[in-house]
């Protein structure tokens, strides 16, 4: 082969450059292939992630079984009726989460947090005993809490038992602990500053509208029914509970006191003040029939005596339907 008039067309020089560009172009390609296997994007692993003895596909589960997806969105799958999912168990932390989903109805209070937190599990992954520094820690919790805490919200009750509330929550920080790239940009709550104030007010006032008068400090300092009735309200009770005979989570309380209980174990027991006592400070010795265990919480660090027999007052006063 010659190349033009006889010239020198360098043909092995030339030969040696291109194949030097080829074995260039291949060590960057395979450089980059192995570089985009390596942990640039560190995942978390569902069958790793655990909140206390549960695990994330238990909880997802559980999650499917509920059709949580019908209206809350992970990672941009689901529905947009409710908020989305994904980093909720970071911005509100376990303790929060536990007193929410139990009684999705209503935003839990401070107290009804607090009773949480004293839960094993629960210090276990927040390492704190402390309200305050728990809020601190975990802003969604206290945003929650004083924005909308004891305020219905829109999501309904779910008869979820304490493993499947447990098992959503593993769920929960296994989503929180996925590295989606900063996805979504926003959590998607704004609407509920719309919703707040729709409701102005507090649950109780929807049960009731003498409710709303136990809120009046000058009364509430002489009648221990009264100060019983602020204080179920204030401690998230009435989350849970209904004072006429309704079921919302737990038993309505409506002519309880001096009826006869029926409990898991088939067993009958008049209820009185110590039944009732019981049923606050060591709820799951006595589960009522029909109810899982697990789900009322124990007040029994929250409720000194003196606000037992305020609280023991009010539940008193409670008359059936019927009467
Ligand atoms: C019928 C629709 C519906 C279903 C089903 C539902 N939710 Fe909700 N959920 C909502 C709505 C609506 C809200 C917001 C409440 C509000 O703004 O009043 C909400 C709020 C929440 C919140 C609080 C979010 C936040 O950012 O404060 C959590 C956590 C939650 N839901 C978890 C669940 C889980 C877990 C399930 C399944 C077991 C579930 N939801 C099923 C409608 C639903
Ligand atoms: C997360 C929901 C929840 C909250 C909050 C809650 N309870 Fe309960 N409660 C239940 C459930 C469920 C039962 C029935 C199962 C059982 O006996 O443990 C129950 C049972 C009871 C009983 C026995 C009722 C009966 O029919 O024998 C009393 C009394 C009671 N709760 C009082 C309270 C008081 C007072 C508070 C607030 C200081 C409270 N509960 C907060 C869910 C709740």
């Amino acid at each position: 082969m010659s190349c033009l008039n006889g010239t020198d067309c360098k043909e092995p020089l030339k030969r040696r450059v291109a194949l030097g560009v080829l074995g260039l172009m291949l060590a960057i390609f395979l450089l980059l292939s192995v570089w985009s296997f390596m942990g640039s994007r560190p995942q978390a692993i569902p069958d790793a992630v655990h909140y206390d003895n549960y695990d994330a596909v238990a909880g997802k589960r559980v999650f499917q079984a509920f059709n949580c997806m019908g209206c809350h969105t992970i990672v941009g799958n689901g529905a947009y009726f409710g908020p989305d999912l994904t980093k909720t168990y970071q911005h509100v932390g376990p303790a929060w989460l536990a007193a929410f989903l139990p009684s999705a109805g209503g935003w839990p209070t401070a107290a009804a947090v607090q009773v949480q937190l004293q839960n094993a599990a629960v210090q276990q992954e927040v390492g704190v005993t402390d309200m305050a520094d728990y809020q601190a820690r975990y802003p969604g919790a206290h945003e929650r809490i004083t924005r909308r805490g004891g305020h219905p919200t829109l999501m309904p009750n779910l008869p979820l038992d304490a493993d499947e509330v447990a098992s959503l929550m593993a769920f929960l920080k296994y989503t929180s602990e996925m590295n989606n790239e900063g996805w979504p940009p926003k959590p998607k709550v704004d609407g509920l500053t719309v919703l707040q104030a729709r409701y102005g007010a507090p649950v109780a006032s929807t049960l009731s509208n003498e409710a709303s008068a136990a809120v009046l400090p000058v009364s509430v300092s002489t009648d221990p029914a009264m100060l019983g009735e602020k204080l179920v309200q204030d401690l998230g009770c009435l989350a849970c509970h209904a004072k006429n005979e309704k079921k919302i989570v737990g038993p309505g309380w409506g002519g309880l006191y001096g009826s006869q209980a029926t409990l898991t174990d088939g067993s009958t027991v008049e209820v009185d003040d110590d039944y009732l006592i019981k049923a606050m400070r060591t709820p799951d010795v006595q589960v009522v029939f029909g109810y899982p265990p697990g789900l009322m919480p124990s007040y029994d660090a929250l409720i000194n005596e003196h606000d037992m027999n305020a609280i023991l007052a009010y539940l008193h006063s409670l008359q059936g339907d019927e009467k």
